[in-house]
């Protein structure tokens, strides 16, 4: 396998995130490592975080460590449970971890065996009772849960005829219960899980303790990602790699239907059917210091400035498996491209080069919405799917209705080891390392590169330029104080907006999308053109808009759509490799190819959305009630 580039030698300096050696060293580092990580986030509720631990030593300290590295995908209450002087206790709450650990002191509880959750409510409000862990009635089962139990009522109802009493709202709840039941029945941890797990009916990802197993964990998992850390004498189970990241870098990767028991020295897994499933750990070779924000006060700022590093990981293909990608578009009856959120917008990028360049008809539909569309798909037609995180709910739910009516999976992602790479015929990867910041920034730059790796293999053409593109990433981040200065004068207004045309239209939806999430601000996206069909009437003195404007077929037109919003009073800030005196403000970019101007251009509105959230004293990192990865529709 060899890189695609084999222009740029990227060096790796001391301590820092530069590289060096040839590129297919970088390759199998860099890019290698990036591409086996997961940051898969399950959904006890919409994204939650599991981590559990058994070992020879207390686990109260590694879990709430864990939970801390999890914290990022966003959540409303936390808690743990340890087995300690044969008893489980629990302490959980709503909040942030570290008011519950003030409140309840996590770090201090007893035991070699532990499980801790942050959750994100589905079922049941923000209330403390809603936390997780749950247990029995009789409190010989702790539970927690990713996911979306949608039998809960059926079964909570025929479980409290039982004589069960529920001490929750939660769906998880049940399963603590059904657990118990199930263990009476047969005193065999495993037994009671795989048959409890039987009954449930949605997706989850569970760990279980039992009162009077102080040396075991047992997991289950369908639609919801869980995974395993290898240590020595500790054994870990998690909803992500980063919680465990700091104790091991071996990880086994559970399928749909499998239930794993865990105990310090080993582990042993079972497929649907009850036989044992073999399977050694990856090594995810991993550094710390990607997950650290390092000398950043944010992972979002972090994550925008290892953009120069991203489009080199990102365009590090494996010619192979880009030309196969590439033959199967081109060999395609009907082609849909598929995505949500920011995916959606790099997405609308490859359609409009496959489009105008490679003359492939093809149509860009936001995942939840693809079932709408279904009618046009069947065996021959090809959908290429772009996902970060790979677990996005809307997107899997797309990805099942496609296969089911014969549909090719191509899929472009970040995550290797997520459900939508397993799902895919063909993967290609993102490379770009895990992104903690909710909003997505370096995953962006990266689909927007492999997107356009795709889209010259669909035309025959070699990507060339990875090393002027990155000096131009790295130049275009110089902008950051200006654009600061903008973001502080205009933070306080209640609404922005975003034009371009064509194949920068993408461009103007992203950076009204990155402002929403960040600051608040009401934002639009649009093409220019559209802006004399309605919106010029919002237009007031000071509105900011954003025009973005590179030189080039457009640029004529977009300083005119500039004037006219001149005319009503905007403050038009252009995004331009040009000047020009109808902006207000000229947020000036470096040229690089056309194909890729997107990526130069979206930066400064990325760092334009975070130093608005900044000054609004809001965390860029956690926006409110968003999640990283929305597994649950
Ligand atoms: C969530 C995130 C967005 C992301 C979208 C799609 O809404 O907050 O930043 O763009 O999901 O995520 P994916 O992992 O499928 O790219």
């Amino acid at each position: 396998m060899g890189p695609i580039i084999n222009d740029y030698a990227w060096s790796r300096g001391g301590g820092g995130h530069s590289w060096s050696g040839p590129a297919q060293n970088a390759l199998n580092g860099i890019a290698r490592l990036f591409a086996e990580f997961i940051t898969a986030a399950a959904g006890s509720a919409r994204v939650c975080g599991i981590i559990g631990c058994v070992s020879d030593e207390p686990v109260a300290e590694i879990l709430l460590d864990g939970l801390k590295r999890v914290e990022y995908r966003g959540y409303d209450s936390a808690g743990m449970a340890t087995i300690s002087g044969s008893r489980i206790r629990v302490k959980k709450g709503a909040g942030r971890i570290t008011e519950i650990e003030q409140k309840h002191g996590l770090s201090s509880m007893k035991g070699n065996v532990g499980m801790a959750h942050t959750r994100w409510a589905t079922h049941g409000g923000v209330t403390d009772r809603n936390a997780h862990p749950h247990t029995s009635c009789r409190e010989t089962v702790a539970v927690i849960h990713n996911g979306i139990i949608e039998n809960y009522l059926e079964l909570k109802r025929g479980l409290s005829k039982k004589g069960h009493r529920f001490k929750s709202e939660t769906d998880t709840e049940i399963i603590a219960h059904l657990v118990e039941r199930e263990y009476l029945r047969s005193n065999d941890p495993l037994k009671a899980v795989t048959s409890a797990v039987k009954k449930l009916k949605g997706q989850y990802a569970v760990a279980v303790m039992f009162q009077d197993r102080p040396d075991t964990i047992i997991g289950a998992r369908k639609d919801a990602p869980l995974l395993l850390g290898v240590a020595d004498g500790k054994m870990f189970i998690a909803s992500d790699i980063l919680a465990f990241i700091e104790h091991t870098d071996r990880t086994v990767f559970l399928d749909n239907h499998e239930v794993v028991e865990l105990t310090k020295d080993g582990y042993r897994i079972f497929g649907p059917k009850g036989s044992q499933v073999r399977r050694a750990p990856t090594q995810v070779a991993w550094e710390l210091s990607d997950v650290s924000k390092t000398d950043f006060a944010h992972y979002t700022l972090k994550e925008i400035y290892e953009q120069p590093a991203t489009v080199v990981s990102a365009s590090m293909q494996d010619p192979r498996k880009l030309s196969e990608f590439a033959s199967s578009v081109r060999k395609a009856d009907s082609l849909f491209i598929t995505a949500s959120g920011t995916s959606y917008h790099a997405g609308l990028l490859l359609k409009f080069r496959l489009n105008k360049e490679a003359g492939l008809r093809c149509d860009v539909i936001v995942s939840g919405e693809l079932r709408e569309h279904t009618g046009f798909l069947r065996k021959g037609s090809v959908v290429i799917v772009l996902s970060q995180s790979g677990e996005t709910a809307d997107v899997l739910g797309a990805v099942k209705e496609a296969k089911a009516r014969g549909a090719k999976i191509l899929s472009i992602v970040n995550a290797a080891g997520s459900t939508l790479a397993r799902e895919s015929d063909i993967v290609l990867l993102l490379n770009c390392g895990p992104e903690v910041g909710v909003a997505a920034t370096k995953s962006f730059t990266a689909q927007a590169v492999v997107v356009n790796l795709v889209a010259d293999a669909v035309l025959g053409k070699k990507t060339n330029g990875m090393k002027e593109l990155s000096e131009a990433v790295r130049d275009v981040l110089q902008v950051e104080p200006d654009v600061k200065r903008l973001a502080v004068k205009y933070s306080q207004r209640p609404d922005f907006y975003f034009v371009a045309r064509g194949y920068q239209s993408p461009v103007a939806l992203e950076g009204a999308l990155k402002l929403k999430e960040l600051s608040y601000i009401h934002a639009e996206g649009m093409a220019a053109s559209e802006l004399k069909h309605g919106t010029l009437a919002l237009i007031e003195k000071g509105t900011p808009v954003v025009v973005v404007n590179p030189s080039g077929e457009a640029h004529a037109e977009s300083l005119s759509s500039a004037e006219e919003l001149k005319a009503r009073g905007a403050d038009v800030i252009g995004v331009s490799d040009q000047e020009d005196a109808v902006y207000a403000h000229t947020i000036k970019v470096p040229r690089v190819q056309p194909k890729f101007m997107p990526i130069i251009e979206v930066i400064p509105l990325q760092l334009l959305a975070y130093h608005a959230a900044v000054a609004k004293k809001n965390d860029p990192d956690y926006p409110r009630n968003l999640a990283k990865s929305v597994t649950v529709k």
